[in-house]
């Protein structure tokens, strides 16, 4: 072994692993099993976390199910802790801080340069890769065997994690730690599109179709943004009801709606200027589109199945002249927006604790099916 390539493997350079365990998917639909495993000291620009909560997002489920990713894999993408280590170069994070976890970037495309970087170039291998996209390794072994423990940069449902300086961020220490880890994705990704991506302002009227951890992040949101309607599209009566709650202002169930869309702008009134689909259902994104006010914009966040196309009519778009976009993470720079939703929640403007429901880490697998069945909005593991 060469003097650089020890200096780029702590565990071969002598430095001592750190005993783990961590939660591993080995086979697509499978169960998580948690296993004790190996992680590797942090590199230069590393950072060894101690975990204290994870989120569950419908991502992780999708990942668990058909998504190809490289097993065997240790999922979750919404962790939070301590940092316990940090490597030589990095400068931002130290021992003890209280971090979130967010999604990895590669920080040097055009987009990462400009501040954008949930739209990295290198997105898809710095999240979904499973490894170090510098060299194809992994910091975490189980029995010798490497694990894939890169999952967007965290591979957070473990008792600790190795993460890049890139996509850990200081939050303050005045909210429980263990709670915030679902700022790192699907709070963040809920309330940035309204803010950041659809910028809805003081006045606007907005529908959410999909009242899940995202959609009530929305909401809750379009609240903090001052939109005069928030209009809530759901099937499931108790995540309605919470909506409201939260700051809609209509909730209205689909089930048996033969016309949505008019249902919609009968509440708006009169249509939407911002709408944002949350489900992934191209039925309900065709509905959405027309709901949309001249000049409106359609936000899309929802996983839709892999074959889905845009149920779209062009001239209806052309002559009211909307939009629809992708958004992806909520256009979030999470250094800057991650520390701003702690602030609105220590103002009490994002009641985000009312989404979660706590499962210990042994009990990966029901909250896994608690968010399946619907039962719980936001499972958050604590460890
Ligand atoms: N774009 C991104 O960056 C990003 C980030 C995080 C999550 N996501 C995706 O966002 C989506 C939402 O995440 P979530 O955690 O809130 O999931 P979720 O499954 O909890 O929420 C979806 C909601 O849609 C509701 N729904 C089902 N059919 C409906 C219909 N016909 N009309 C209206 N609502 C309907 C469900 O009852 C559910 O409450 C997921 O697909 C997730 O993968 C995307
Ligand atoms: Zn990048
Ligand atoms: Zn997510």
């Amino acid at each position: 072994m060469s003097i650089a390539d020890a200096l780029l493997d702590p565990v071969r350079a002598g430095r001592t692993a750190v005993a783990a365990r961590a939660a591993i998917l080995s086979e697509p639909g499978g169960r998580f099993v948690v296993e004790d495993v190996q992680l590797q000291q942090p590199r230069r620009d590393e950072v060894l976390v101690k975990v204290a909560g994870v989120g569950v997002c419908h991502t992780d489920v999708v990942c668990r199910g058909d998504f190809p990713v490289p097993l065997p894999i240790v999922l979750g993408h919404e962790g939070s802790g301590v940092v316990e280590a940090v490597g030589a170069g990095v400068t931002r994070v130290r021992p003890g801080d209280h971090v979130v976890l967010t999604f990895d970037s590669c920080g040097v495309c055009p987009n990462c340069a400009r501040s954008t970087p949930s739209y990295c170039y290198n997105f898809m291998a710095e999240n979904f890769g499973g490894v170090r996209v510098s060299d194809g390794s992994t910091p975490m072994s189980r029995k010798g065997d490497a694990v894939n423990a890169r999952f967007f940069g965290q591979s957070s449902f473990a008792s600790h994690l190795i993460a890049r300086e890139q996509n850990t961020i200081v939050v303050s220490k005045a909210v429980p730690i263990e709670l915030l880890g679902p700022l790192g994705c699907g709070i963040q990704t809920g309330a940035g599109s309204i803010l950041n991506s659809l910028k809805v302002h003081q006045g606007d009227s907005v529908a959410i179709f999909g009242a899940g951890a995202v959609g009530l992040s929305a909401v809750m949101a379009a609240k903090i943004a001052g939109a005069a309607a928030i209009v809530v599209v759901e099937p499931n009566p108790s995540r309605r009801a919470l909506a409201l709650e939260l700051g809609a202002t209509a909730a209205l169930d689909p089930t048996g709606d033969a016309d949505v869309t008019a249902s919609v702008k009968k509440a708006g009134p009169g249509g939407v200027s911002h709408a944002l689909d949350t489900t992934g259902i191209p039925a309900v994104i065709g509905a959405a589109l027309e709901t949309l006010l001249p000049n409106g914009m359609l936000g899309l966040v929802g996983m839709p199945p892999p074959d889905a196309s845009l149920p779209a009519n062009i001239l209806s778009m052309l002559v009211r002249g909307v939009g629809v976009k992708a958004y992806v993470e909520g256009d979030s720079d999470p250094e800057v927006f991650i520390p701003q939703l702690v602030q609105y929640h220590l103002d009490g403007r994002l009641p985000f604790d009312r989404l979660i429901t706590r499962f210990s880490f042994d009990q990966i697998n029901e909250a896994f099916d608690a968010t399946t069945n619907g039962t719980a909005i936001k499972p958050v593991l604590i460890l």
